[in-house]
């Protein structure tokens, strides 16, 4: 006998700005809706057992591994990705820490690391090295270069500041 389909889940989103309406599996994780139905594959799977923060989003501000939330809990919600964070053609002052201060090694975890400290910065306009630091714990770089990540977080921060 074959088993019931399950039914799909009809979901309302607001991604980088834009509205999405689909219908989805229940099971669908926010990052597969984000990769596969949406195409914005900057939110990479680094671990899928929230471990790693590669897949690290904004949900209504608020940094999230996206590995652990099904698409449906998020209904309704404000999703900012990797993609929504450059504004006509202008790189965000997070974006450009990276490039200005080798911030990246191989890059794979580099858009979760600019999601959690969007979300950090946001919070802590005047961070400390150590505050950054324990803000990215859940956020790994397999290349190990933290020296500039952090480095790249101050300099975003004192941007930011306006300096
Ligand atoms: S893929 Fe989500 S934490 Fe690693
Ligand atoms: S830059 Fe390679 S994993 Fe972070």
């Amino acid at each position: 006998m074959s088993k019931a389909a399950t039914p799909l889940v009809r979901v309302t989103l607001k991604v980088n700005g834009k509205t999405y309406t689909h219908h989805v599996p229940p099971r669908m994780l926010l990052v597969h809706f984000l990769r596969d139905v949406l195409g914005l594959t900057g939110t990479h799977v680094g671990c899928d057992t929230s471990n790693c923060g590669a897949c690290t989003v904004l949900v209504n501000g608020k940094a999230v591994k996206s590995c652990t939330v099904y698409t449906f809990m998020v209904d309704g919600a404000e999703i900012t990705t990797i993609e929504g964070l450059e504004q006509n053609g202008k790189l965000h002052p997070i974006q450009e820490a990276f490039w200005e201060n080798h911030g990246l090694q191989c890059g794979f975890c580099t858009p979760g690391m600019i999601m959690t400290l969007h979300d950090f910065l946001s919070r802590n306009k005047s961070p400390t090295e150590s505050e950054v630091r324990r803000a990215i714990e859940g956020n790994l770089c397999r290349c190990t270069g933290y020296v500039n990540i952090v480095r790249s977080a101050l300099w975003a921060a004192e941007r930011m500041r306006g300096g």
